[in-house]
């Protein structure tokens, strides 16, 4: 390789690096001597590099602390996800409801009039569902007791809720990168400055630089999905868990570990399969939770498992914007648990099923691109091979398709070279969208950027 293409393609991958979210945007480069070392090329090399991503963009050097990751000034501008009705709508990872829900809101508004004489409301949530919930922790492998739980509309809900309690102004909030968009921003909105975390489908959480961000910036909250993570799909091994639990605590931070997606593993599809252990089994976590994935997002319920005196904080707060969830939807969820097992089984094997349904018709129309086979949750996290993802979620549009490109799920823009596409809805629409999809590409104009040989990756 010449000199100039060692040092264009040195710049274009830690380019790609940036763009992909792999290199968290204010990643410091190791110094340009260090780097020539470690690669075995010239400095002249390093030297070149570095000022060509300086020019154009994606690295500053500050002065006394090095150089930093940065990205151009003209960030994806990020697709709203208001789908009109007449489009296909794959922005949203949502499944019809199971066809539980029916039958158990007629059980549950017969149980209704021995609650009409009270006042219907109050902020912790029905102390008959907040016991249901405690024992299937208890069952988890987590002694549970229904006054560690508050009852919630919604697991974004119990997410803004203990945002706005933990949270002030300027704290630092760890979040993985990429990440569940509208709790990055519950986070943001209550004042937080991120830190992101790499997770990627191939090797899940970055570990070095999970024990960095918390060791360097002592983060007052982490929000993690340690299971089934949206969009990746990564699940944390369970020595992971127990290193980031001891980190956390050495920190003094407060892990929110969202496990919205926690029982929707596919690889045992019995019914008897062995129950999911939450991750605060592992060690200090508050566990945040809702029935939005398992059986419907439309019955808006969710929980909070904290210790008592959280729960009080949260409740205490939560009046000055709302006074409770709604008890009808309560008294269905109710209900529901007597058959949340068989519920979680079905969900699991249609996922399944869903899962491959999508990799095959992504396979036989869109050969080109990197397909993950995720073990659970609801979406694939596609590498396109190019930056090209807001190009082709525009194109998509066209095609009748809302889609989200993947700069939705990082920060600043990066992860163009990524598309999340949900395969939880039915397998007619999975097709549909698939076709809007192979037809977008067709008129995206790509330009693969040329790798280097080096895996900076184990370098950054
Ligand atoms: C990881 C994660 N957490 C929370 C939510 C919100 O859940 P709910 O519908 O219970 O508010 C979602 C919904 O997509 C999600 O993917």
């Amino acid at each position: 390789m010449s000199a100039s293409s060692a040092y264009s393609a040195l710049a274009d991958r830690i380019r790609l690096l940036v763009l992909d979210g792999r290199l968290a945007l204010g990643t410091r480069l190791p110094a340009e001597r260090e780097l020539a070392a470690q690669l075995g090329l010239s400095r002249t090399t390093i030297s070149a590099a570095y000022a060509e991503l300086r020019d154009s963009g994606y690295l500053e050097s500050l002065r006394g602390s090095g150089s930093v990751a940065r990205l151009p000034n003209r960030g994806a501008v990020p697709l709203e996800s208001i789908a009109p009705p007449e489009f296909l709508d794959f922005s949203k990872a949502t499944m019809p409801a199971v066809p539980a829900v029916a039958a158990a809101a007629e059980r549950a508004a017969a149980l209704l009039p021995s609650y009409l004489g009270e006042s219907g409301f109050d902020p912790i949530g029905l102390r008959a569902l907040r016991q249901g919930l405690a024992d299937r922790f208890t069952a988890r492998g987590l002694p549970t007791d229904a006054d560690e739980l508050m009852i919630t509309v919604g697991a974004q809900h119990a997410i803004g809720l203990l945002a706005r309690t933990l949270l002030s102004r300027g704290d630092r909030a760890l979040v993985e990168s990429p990440t569940y968009p509208h709790a990055s921003e519950a986070l943001r909105h209550n004042g937080a400055r991120l830190v992101p975390v790499a997770v990627t489908t191939d090797e899940g959480w970055d570990e070095p630089s999970l024990e960095q961000a918390f060791q360097r910036t002592s983060p007052t909250l982490g929000y993690l999905m340690p299971d089934h993570h949206n969009p990746t799909g990564r699940s944390m091994s369970p020595e992971l868990r127990e290193r980031t639990a001891a980190l956390a605590a050495a920190q003094g931070t407060t892990l929110l570990v969202d496990e919205t997606m926690g029982e929707l593993g596919f690889t045992d599809l019995s019914l008897d399969a062995p129950l999911t252990p939450p991750f605060a089994v592992h060690g200090r976590a508050v566990t945040i939770g809702s029935v939005g994935k398992s059986v419907w997002g439309g019955l808006r319920i969710g929980w909070i498992r904290a210790d008592r005196e959280l729960i009080q904080r949260v409740a205490r707060l939560r009046y000055s914007s709302d006074l409770g969830t709604p008890i009808l939807d309560q008294l269905v969820v109710l209900e529901l648990l007597g058959e949340y097992d068989r519920i979680l089984a079905d969900r699991r094997a249609y996922l399944r099923a869903s899962r491959d349904h999508l990799l095959a018709r992504l396979r036989e129309r869109l050969p080109e691109w990197t397909l993950p086979e995720p073990e659970g949750g609801l979406t694939l996290w596609i590498n396109l091979g190019s930056p090209v993802s807001s190009q082709l979620a525009l194109a998509a549009r066209n095609e009748g398709l809302v889609i989200a490109a993947g700069p939705r799920f990082g920060m600043n823009g990066v992860f163009e070279r990524f598309l999340r596409v949900p395969f939880s809805h039915p397998p007619e629409l999975i097709d549909r969208a698939v076709d809007a999809l192979a037809a977008a590409w067709s008129g995206v104009g790509r330009h693969p950027i040329g790798l280097g040989q080096e895996d900076l990756a184990e370098v950054v």
